[in-house]
């Protein structure tokens, strides 16, 4: 029988920091195993992210097709940064002619892209729409805002996003081929939840490694600017992890992003070795998991690492006075923990002692990627 695709679908994928590779790395999965011949990737990197371990290692360990070009945009200050992004993606872009634009979630990287491919006139597809913590103060609330108004696909994957959405008028009702006049809000689940579950069981030696015991350990992660770039925040979140770390006799441990090392610099990692807290260098994504799977209570300002602290069941501590992941706050697996009292010890404590007894199905059933795919497929037929 005759085929009736229109053409191959040219995606092209616009990554640079670390959770889009690994956010990203589901999507290429399901266009490579499922849609050889019918859908065609090309993978851009802003350099936003340059160590080898929070970029290249990502690419390595999660079988991330290649990028076919490096943007060296990483550093500098949120213009600096942007601009050269711009520049990156236009000129690439140009060159490359796809289809459609791919960017996920709320970095400089995913607003560089949708805003130099809206004005080629390239359709954006946004993975992780919809979502906002209503605190302009972050760059991530700008870029979320500018790049899911420019959007012709928009997947959302929680019902908040879809609320938060609505409120700005965009809402589920078009259909068709991509069109940033006609949105199409999908609902769809979260990717990341995808990704844990394909990668959480490849078993390693990081608990070995750093000495750790199942169980016997805090995770703790801090890289937003509201808490790393302020060292007496910084100092004030350590003391607090010191003090429940020994209320409950568990050993804190601290994989640490470069913007948090750098602003700590020889001093502050002094300081955190005699307070008795572990700085491991930043984790490549399948040690992450393990160490994840087996903390007794994670801490973290990070986005992705408070939905996977929920996808293992975790008690979690965030180190933010707002999350874009209400759900997970009203299960009651999480506490926000980030306002200018930083009560985080006691906070901990109150949340250990009222655990939930349910676990909501909040972030889909982990086959994001596949129906988002064929969603992008359908609309080009
Ligand atoms: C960025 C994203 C943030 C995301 C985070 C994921 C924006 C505005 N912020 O924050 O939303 O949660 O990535 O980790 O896009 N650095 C290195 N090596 C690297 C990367 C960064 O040394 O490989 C240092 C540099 O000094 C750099 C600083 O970290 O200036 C900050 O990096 P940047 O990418 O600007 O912001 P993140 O804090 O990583
Ligand atoms: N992560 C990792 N190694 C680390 C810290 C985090 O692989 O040392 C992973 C983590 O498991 C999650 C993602 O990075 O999947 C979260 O990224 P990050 O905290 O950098 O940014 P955010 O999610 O806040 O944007």
């Amino acid at each position: 029988m005759r085929e009736i695709y229109r053409q191959l679908i040219h995606i092209c994928t616009i990554v640079g920091a670390r959770p889009q590779f690994i956010k990203a790395s589901a999507i290429s999965r399901v266009i490579n195993e499922k849609y050889p011949g019918k859908i065609r990737e090309s993978i851009l990197h802003t350099g936003q992210h340059y160590d080898f371990s929070m970029s290249e290692l990502f690419f390595k360990e999660l079988g991330i097709p290649q990028p076919v070009k490096h943007g060296e945009c990483g550093g500098g200050t949120q213009a600096e940064q942007t601009s050269a992004m711009l520049l990156f993606c236009e000129k690439m872009l140009l060159e490359l002619k796809p289809d459609l634009v791919l960017v996920y979630g709320d970095t400089n990287s995913t607003m560089a892209a949708a805003l130099v491919a809206s004005k080629l006139h390239i359709p954006i597809a946004h993975i992780e729409a919809g979502l906002r913590s209503y605190d302009r103060q972050m760059p991530e609330e700008v870029n979320r805002l500018l790049t899911d108004h420019l959007s012709s696909l928009l997947y959302v994957p929680v019902q908040s996003g879809l609320d938060c959405l609505e409120k700005e008028g965009l809402r589920p009702g078009h259909a068709g081929k991509p069109n940033p006049l006609k949105p199409q809000v999908v609902l769809c689940g979260d990717v990341m939840l995808d990704s844990a579950l394909h990668f959480a069981s490849v078993s390693g030696g990081v608990l070995s490694e750093y000495g750790l015991q199942e169980n016997k350990y805090l995770l703790c992660t801090i890289h937003r600017p509201s808490n790393a770039d302020e060292p007496k925040r910084l100092f004030k979140i350590f003391d607090e992890l010191k003090a429940l770390a020994s209320k409950l006799d568990k050993k804190p441990v601290l994989p640490l992003h470069p913007r948090t090392l750098k602003v700590l610099g020889e001093e502050g990692l002094d300081y955190m070795q005699k307070q008795g807290l572990q700085v491991i260098p930043a984790q490549g994504y399948l040690s992450m998991l393990q160490l994840e799977k087996n903390a007794f209570m994670i801490l973290t300002d990070s986005g992705g690492v408070q939905k996977e602290a929920f996808f293992f069941q975790k008690p979690c501590v965030i180190l933010r006075d707002t999350s874009e992941w209400t759900e997970i706050l009203s299960s009651g697996w999480a506490v926000l923990a980030g306002d200018a009292e930083l009560r985080v010890c006691e906070k901990a404590l109150h949340l250990l002692q009222h655990m939930p007894e349910e676990h909501p199905a909040i972030f889909g059933d982990g086959r994001a990627a596949e129906s988002i795919v064929a969603h992008i497929f359908q609309s080009f037929q």
